[in-house]
């Protein structure tokens, strides 16, 4: 009882806000809708499916990067932060895309990418006075290691130093203890939010300001490096500034825009201190991402949650990890996962194709273009696997950018739609019903799990067995393997 006192009373902070309980649909921009027939997503493709995200029934949309890049991460490096790349449109079809959003009542979030550019960004081509740099002596710095493998230093011989890149070459770190990044980000920040944006989602958060002495990291590194917990020369006290002077930012737009930090922990008290009033307002919590579907670990990682934020933002998918349907091994299950995500209490993010079931794509070595699957030369699979494109109408695109399996005909948006007991048909039911109010724990068998929200009580099965049922009003399957109960 304690633990619930504390946590609605933080609850009535934001109660007024319309990101609060809002669901946001993350659109992988070069996989979501290609209007142009060559094989990769665009702005006015996405424009064109805005009656589709209306019909879902979902409150925002997350782009990620369209800015000019070389794409080496496929936008995750950015050449620069005020223009939309030829590849995906104009800032014309931006501002089209925004003003047709807006008039249907979907709000747009953008990614930004402050922590690195791309090496073909100006101020990298340039003087690079922004970069952390250190001047070639003997050997590496210091035994930091890439996110993808390998050291996260590069030596320019030409230019006589050292520098570094949490992620790939092609995307190397900016120096955030400069005033000048600071000035430049303010004035991108205000560049989207003047042309209507209504927030970011701001890439790789916590880790803009390193360490500054540059200390070895202990070792050894862990194999799986989604988490930041192990990394010590990142999570910075000086990172809070930057949001401090972004919050306030923010604010003298109107009130309503949202800024929501990428902030890689599996921990969520590392996690918190990015949620204080004064500083981001949303943070993804990745803890389900790192759980099996199992019932009690991922009780133990809801209660965590709620205990550890004052608003947790739900995520089981996006553009960097395994899909549900394959990490959880069935569609049974990721059709119950779909219940259980969308009758938590706050926030959620929906990634683009999770409503329509769709699964890891087995995709053959020549296709595949992550740069953790080329740096790591194929030991590391990456994440080409979750962003195939996807499938519109039956007949599949014959050119897109990474090939979608023929099964994907079945699933496509035209095959599900009014498809009794389809997953896309699933999705719009439980978005429609989506409870709200408060959270409150039901006692109920092992391997199960159950909590009621206002008016509806949710139970999710986790094992095969089942109780009898009464007062349902949406199940995720004919077992009721998950199902939603009016009480
Ligand atoms: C974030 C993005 C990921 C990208 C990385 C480097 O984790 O989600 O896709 O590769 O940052 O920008
Ligand atoms: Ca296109």
């Amino acid at each position: 009882m304690q633990r619930r006192a504390t946590w609605a009373t933080r609850w009535l902070l934001v109660s007024d806000r319309w990101w609060k309980d809002a669901v946001f649909y993350q659109v992988y921009v070069r996989s979501f809708a290609d209007s142009n027939g060559d094989g990769v997503g665009d702005l006015p493709g996405i424009r064109s499916k805005l009656p589709y995200l209306q019909e879902l029934g979902v409150d925002a949309i997350w782009l990620t990067p369209f800015y000019p890049s070389p794409g080496a991460d496929h936008g995750y490096d950015v050449s620069d932060y005020v223009d939309v790349d030829p590849l995906f449109g104009t800032l014309a079809d931006f501002d089209d895309l925004i003003k047709a959003a807006h008039e249907i009542g979907i709000r747009v979030i953008v990614d930004i990418v402050p922590n690195h550019t791309s090496a073909q960004h100006a101020w990298f081509t340039g003087d690079r006075s922004r970069y952390v740099t250190v001047p070639a002596g003997d050997g590496l710095p210091n035994n930091w290691p890439s996110n993808w493998g390998g050291p996260a230093w590069t030596l320019d011989e030409e230019r006589g130093h050292w520098f570094l890149h949490l992620f790939a070459p092609e995307q190397p770190d900016l120096d955030w203890n400069q005033r000048q990044v600071r000035d430049d980000f303010d004035a991108i920040l205000r560049f989207w939010l003047d042309r209507g944006v209504d927030g970011f989602r701001i890439d790789v958060a916590h880790g803009l300001v390193k360490k500054a002495s540059l200390e070895d990291e202990p070792e050894p590194f862990p194999e799986a490096r989604f988490s930041s917990d192990w990394r010590t020369a990142i999570d910075q006290p000086e990172v809070h500034e930057i949001y401090r002077d972004w919050h306030r930012l923010a604010a003298e737009y109107d009130g309503d825009r949202v800024l929501v930090g990428e902030v890689v922990f599996a921990d969520q008290a590392r996690v918190a201190p990015y949620l204080r009033p004064d500083e981001l307002h949303l943070a993804f919590n990745f803890s389900l991402v790192f759980q099996p579907w199992d019932a009690e670990r991922i009780r133990a990682s809801i209660d965590e949650s709620l205990a550890q934020l004052p608003i947790v933002t739900w995520v089981f998918e996006n553009h960097d990890v395994t899909r549900i349907v394959t990490r959880f091994e069935g569609e049974r299950q990721a059709r119950a996962a779909a219940l259980l995500l969308l009758a938590l209490p706050g926030p959620v993010f929906v990634y683009q194709g999770q409503e329509l079931g769709l699964e890891e794509v087995d995709l053959p070595d020549e296709v595949r273009q992550d740069p953790i699957f080329k740096r790591t030369n194929g030991e590391r699979l990456g994440r080409d696997g979750c962003r195939v494109p996807i499938p519109w109408t039956r007949r599949l695109q014959p050119n897109a950018w990474l090939p979608q399996p023929p099964s994907w005909s079945d699933k496509s948006v035209e095959a599900q739609t009014g498809r009794d007991g389809s997953f896309l048909e699933l999705y719009r039911r439980a978005l429609e019903l989506r409870p709200q109010g408060g959270f409150a724990w039901r006692e109920s068998p092992p391997g199960t799990l159950a909590f009621d929200r206002d008016g509806l009580t949710c139970v999710v099965h986790f094992t095969d067995e089942r109780l009898p049922l009464e007062n349902v009003v949406l199940a995720s399957d004919d077992e009721n393997t998950a199902v939603w109960m009016r009480r």
